[in-house]
């Protein structure tokens, strides 16, 4: 049944009550999921995916946002099935390694803006930061700095979901029910222009949003800040985009006050925001230390990996041994996708094309003639789009417009997400060619339109 094409009214059926009884959905409404069902997806290809009625959807988040190269890619399937002829998994722990592994460490270490970098694999962007909180205290702590294990976040930042992890996401829900979190972690505003936190616009802005971290550092003391975590673009907390100066100030308070600059690129890495990495478009900006997941495979094969400074790995080689790492870090199968997806990203400009899209799908978007679209915003392919009930004063619908909005959409034939703020998420694959932007969009006016009736 796995790799079935078509399916009965009654396989439907019997997969969606299996479903139901048996199957514990990720960050899912569990009631929505009890009385409405899955969507069941069967089948991709390209910028499209089907269900298992057959019905045809545009992928307009790229699932996640990590198909970058599209769905189903015989290259892929390929490259897959070549790793697991020759070498399905082998760890490395004890000082074992694998082919793929070596080289793809190789291939991230000179694509990211670090000086040096040395790449440790994981299998998601959850594990990436969860390695990363405990390897800068470590590194302190190696620095006889070891009160130095405070880690600085943002509101609306998503850093995933795991023990560590979750205490640097900060968005509604996460964390309630689910306390005692890790102590050390402590949080500023995030830089949020279309509503600033501190009323400023773009005539008055001095990067308050910047100067909170300095304010922050001091307050908690700069003897107890490990280090500094942040989206370069904020995704599933609205997409949000910081003004020009911003990375390169808080660059400079990180430096100045001995904290290491984490750059959590998990969606944004591999080309996604239009450069090969969101930081990028912050020009000199280096981070100490890059998370990414998602991207690196397309998510043709979980993967996580993270990049951090010469300088940081030759303090962490002092130890005679290094006491993290998991089962499949370097799983030869993931890297080998891995590998061949960065060649398909590469070869075919699919960083360009997030570019020109991302612009494309920007201005056709802000086309539409709707009083509900407050901002839309974006870089490449990751755009957001605020839904307002008034453009003036920017007054907030209750309860929010953008889930009427994904299920419209979703009927008539385009998956979007509702992200936090009333704001829809548009991260469709970087090979999205110009008639299907064109169609993307059409579909969403159409669906804009269904939800203010469905509204009433
Ligand atoms: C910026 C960012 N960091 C970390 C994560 C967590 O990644 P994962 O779900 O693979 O654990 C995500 C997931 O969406 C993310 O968007």
């Amino acid at each position: 049944m796995g790799t079935q094409k078509e399916f009965s009214p009654a396989q439907i059926q019997a997969l969606k009550k299996a479903d139901q009884d048996c199957y514990l959905h990720p960050t899912s409404s569990l009631w929505i999921l009890q009385e409405k069902g899955a969507k069941i997806i069967a089948k991709g290809k390209g910028c499209k995916v089907w269900d298992v009625k057959g019905k045809e959807y545009y992928d307009g988040t790229a699932a996640l946002w990590y198909s970058s190269v599209g769905h189903c890619r015989p290259d892929l399937a390929q490259a897959a099935k070549e790793q697991l002829d020759q070498l399905e998994s082998y760890h490395s722990f004890n000082e074992f390694a694998n082919v793929p592994a070596i080289q793809l460490a190789q291939k991230v270490s000179q694509m990211v803006p670090i000086k040096n970098a040395k790449i440790f694999f994981t299998s998601s962007g959850s594990e990436s930061n969860d390695t990363i909180f405990k390897m800068v205290r470590f590194y302190w702590y190696l620095k006889e700095q070891d009160s130095k294990d405070i880690i600085i976040t943002r509101n609306r930042a998503y850093h995933g979901v795991s023990c560590g992890a979750v205490c640097a996401t900060r968005l509604p829900g996460f964390h309630e029910g689910f306390e005692p979190l890790l102590p050390g972690f402590d949080n500023i505003e995030p830089p949020y222009c279309y509503q600033c936190p501190w009323g400023k616009d773009v005539d008055s802005c001095s990067l308050e949003c910047a100067t909170a971290l300095e304010e922050k550092i001091i307050a908690l003391g700069k003897d107890k800040v490990a280090a500094f975590v942040a989206e370069p673009i904020i995704g599933t907390g609205g997409v949000i985009i910081p003004s020009p100066g911003y990375f390169e100030k808080i660059r400079q308070i990180c430096t100045d006050n001995n904290v290491l600059f984490i750059a959590d690129e998990v969606i944004n890495a591999f080309g996604r925001t239009g450069k090969m990495f969101g930081i990028e478009h912050w020009e000199g900006v280096i981070p100490d230390i890059m998370t990414m997941a998602k991207g690196i495979t397309s998510g043709y094969v979980q993967l996580g990996a993270v990049a951090l400074s010469g300088e940081i790995f030759d303090t962490l080689k002092q130890r005679e041994r290094f006491y993290h790492g998991f089962t499949y870090s370097g799983h030869p199968l993931a890297c080998a996708v891995g590998l061949k997806n960065l060649e398909i990203i590469e070869n075919e400009t699919l960083v360009d094309n997030a570019k020109n899209m991302g612009k494309l799908l920007k201005e056709k978007i802000q086309a539409l003639d709707f009083d509900v679209i407050g901002d839309v915003r974006g870089k490449g392919l990751m755009v957001g789009v605020e839904l307002v009930k008034n453009k003036e004063t920017k007054e907030k619908y209750d309860p929010p417009l953008a889930p009427l909005v994904v299920e419209a959409a979703y009927e008539l034939g385009l998956i979007t997400r509702p992200l936090i703020g009333d704001t829809l998420q548009f991260s469709p694959p970087m090979v999205i060619s110009e008639p299907e932007i064109n169609d993307m969009v059409k579909i969403l006016g159409e669906a804009i339109s269904q939800a203010l009736k469905n509204r009433g």
